[in-house]
């Protein structure tokens, strides 16, 4: 194998273009394909930069041209030789570069490869199994390498900016104690203090609040967090956070910091005009007019409620739901009236994912209204319905009776999943909006309890405070979601700086206050010793990049990311460990061997 001696490149391949004609370039980098001519050899040559036309002609003085013939994908080459431009009819548009090409006059092979899995390049159709079993290969890719460098310039970013705004980036542990309060917690047991462990940081939440304690005022952290939960698209165990707190600062005032920050993030990576303030809208709001929380606000399609004009007819379902304090909702389909009837029935199971109990709907076709329940209620009642959801002739109303919050997910889930299908959703646009007032508790039926909505250091309204504990379904939280196209981008909130409402939380909750005392004790202590209000917010960086990428799933903007079982298919973690290291640690598995 040659070495790259005298060959240290002057240039990168993608950054050549017309202007540079004539210059001697010295070049490294992959074949990323080669076409034979003969006498004649074209190889697109790949480095970090980008693509470029390199040609070997056998006639060129000095080169030693045989060894060009043994060129394959992916071997690692250094080539010199000059930049001319490409004649009128084989200059290729598609690339950056494809005005011109390299003539070489030396070629180095650095390196061999073997034939890779799969092609090194944009839009291959390979299981994801084998690119993540083979993630090197696959992180070559271009459109891979772009992920990760707008990943670096978004950190970069948010590093600048915050800095500009006074804040520190401080770290925080990572061997922490278990406060098993949101999701499952991922244990390392200690060696040193038998039967014990620590849980690494679902969130850096308490530190950053004892930071505040501390007097640090603005905090900011890039940092790694670990949930054990069911993996999605959006999903990973470990993922990381843009982490934030700062000290007296309102709400409003957080929110305009963050506001800018994003616009800031937008504008310089992806030029993108993002116009601020985002819309505010309440959490009772979004779920009444979209029945979800983070609502795609790209399209219309809200939720509608006709309870009114179903209400004390024959008709018992709707009767039922609607005696029993429920309600019934459609959401319109646009000319969609004549939606086939096989794709009805498959809504009706898509509904029952959902919770509904059914659906039914009201076809307004040319012949007429069409509805499982039209023996049930006038043609004047199907008229008011028509005009009160803005219905014309060719229209579909979707409808589903429940309690509230069934009706919510059902209609809200049908809506993205119509929106998809009659591609309503227009992927260059960039909708944000701030989810605000959100409830303090939500009750957990299998626990037959309350559990904080947001994490229980956030602060209850001032006004709400009163009724923790006697009307905790009332009270509502200091807590803000940013969404960005349907997705939870980022949370936060103000939080509790005294000690009597944070004990009051915790009891709402249903831990007795020995219970909260020996998990939270430290910073309930801490509380009496001067705390600032504060408040602040974490920002999921991977699904930030992710929607910023254009990709479906945070897998393709995490350099090794885990699979859905949450196994990395390409080092092969998580493994059985030796029965010695268990026996350091004290622990006995109860999994038989196989
Ligand atoms: P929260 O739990 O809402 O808040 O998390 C903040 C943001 O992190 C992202 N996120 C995830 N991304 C990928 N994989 C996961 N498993 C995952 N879980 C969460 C989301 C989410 O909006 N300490 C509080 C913040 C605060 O109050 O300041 C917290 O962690 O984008
Ligand atoms: P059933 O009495 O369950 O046979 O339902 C009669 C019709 O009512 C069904 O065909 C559905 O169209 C409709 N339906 C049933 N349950 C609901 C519901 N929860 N919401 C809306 N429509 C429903």
């Amino acid at each position: 194998m040659e070495t790259l001696t005298g060959m240290e490149r002057t240039h990168h391949c993608g950054e050549l273009r017309i202007s540079h004609v004539g210059t001697e370039v010295k070049l490294a980098g992959w074949v990323s394909r080669r076409r034979d001519h003969g006498g004649l050899i074209f190889v697109d040559m790949r480095d970090r930069s980008g693509l470029l036309q390199i040609v070997f002609d056998g006639s060129t003085a000095g080169l030693d041209f045989s060894k060009a013939e043994t060129l394959r994908n992916e071997f690692v080459i250094g080539v010199r030789g000059k930049v001319r431009a490409r004649s009128e009819d084989t200059i290729n548009p598609k690339m950056a570069t494809g005005e011109v090409e390299v003539l070489v006059e030396e070629l180095r092979v650095l390196n061999k490869a073997k034939t890779p899995p799969f092609y090194i390049q944009d839009g291959v159709d390979v299981d994801e199994m084998v690119r993540l079993r083979y993630r090197y290969l696959d992180l070559r890719r271009p459109e891979m390498q772009k992920n990760i460098i707008l990943r670096h310039r978004v950190a970069k970013i948010m590093r600048d900016y915050l800095d500009e705004n006074g804040f520190l980036e401080i770290e925080t542990p990572m061997l922490c104690r278990s406060t098993p309060e949101g999701a499952r917690d991922f244990l390392v047991p200690s060696r040193l203090n038998p039967g014990q462990f620590y849980a690494l940081p679902q969130s850096p939440q308490i530190f950053k609040q004892l930071l505040m304690v501390s007097g640090f005022e603005k905090y900011f952290q890039i940092v790694r967090c670990f949930r054990d939960e069911d993996l999605r698209a959006d999903r990973q165990p470990e993922f990381t956070q843009l982490d934030i707190e700062t000290s007296f600062l309102n709400q409003d005032q957080i929110l305009t910091i963050m506001e800018g920050l994003i616009k800031k993030i937008f504008e310089t990576t992806l030029d993108v005009k993002v116009e601020t303030p985002f819309l505010r809208m309440s959490w009772d709001e979004a779920m009444t007019r979209f029945g979800s929380d983070k609502p795609d606000m790209r399209f219309g399609m809200e939720l509608q409620d006709i309870s009114e004009f179903v209400k004390g007819s024959d008709f018992k379902v709707f009767n039922s739901v609607l005696e029993h304090g429920g309600q019934v909702k459609v959401i319109r389909v646009d000319d969609y009236a004549n939606i086939p009837r096989r794709e009805l029935d498959g809504l009706v199971e898509y509904v029952k994912i959902y919770g509904a109990k059914g659906l039914a709907w009201i076809q307004y076709t040319e012949e007429g209204v069409k509805s499982p329940f039209k023996k049930f209620y006038s043609d004047e009642t199907f008229e008011q319905i028509k005009q009160a959801t803005g219905c014309k002739t060719g229209d579909l109303l979707l409808v589903v009776g429940d309690k509230a919050s069934v009706v919510a997910q059902a209609l809200g889930e049908l809506r993205l999943e119509m929106a998809r299908r009659r591609n309503l959703i227009d992927p260059d646009k960039l909708c944000f909006l701030w989810v605000v007032d959100f409830p303090m508790f939500e009750y957990v039926e299998e626990d037959k309890r309350y559990k904080a909505m947001h994490h229980p250091f956030t602060a209850p309204r001032e006004e709400d405070i009163p009724l923790l504990l006697t009307d905790p379904e009332k009270v509502k939280a200091n807590a803000y979601d940013i969404v960005l196209n349907g997705c939870e981008v980022g949370g936060g909130s103000l939080r509790i700086y005294q000690r009597d409402v944070q004990e009051k939380v915790f009891e709402a909750i249903g831990l007795t206050p020995e219970e909260a005392y020996s998990k939270f004790g430290f910073l309930m202590d801490a509380f009496e010793y001067g705390t600032p209000p504060h408040g602040g917010i974490a920002f999921g960086l991977d699904r930030l990049i992710m929607l910023m990428a254009k990709r479906k799933s945070i897998r393709d903007v995490i350099p090794f990311p885990k699979t859905q079982s949450a196994v990395d298919q390409m080092s092969h973690a998580p493994n059985e460990v030796e029965e010695k290291q268990l026996r350091e640690l004290y622990i006995k598995t109860t999994v038989k061997k196989k």
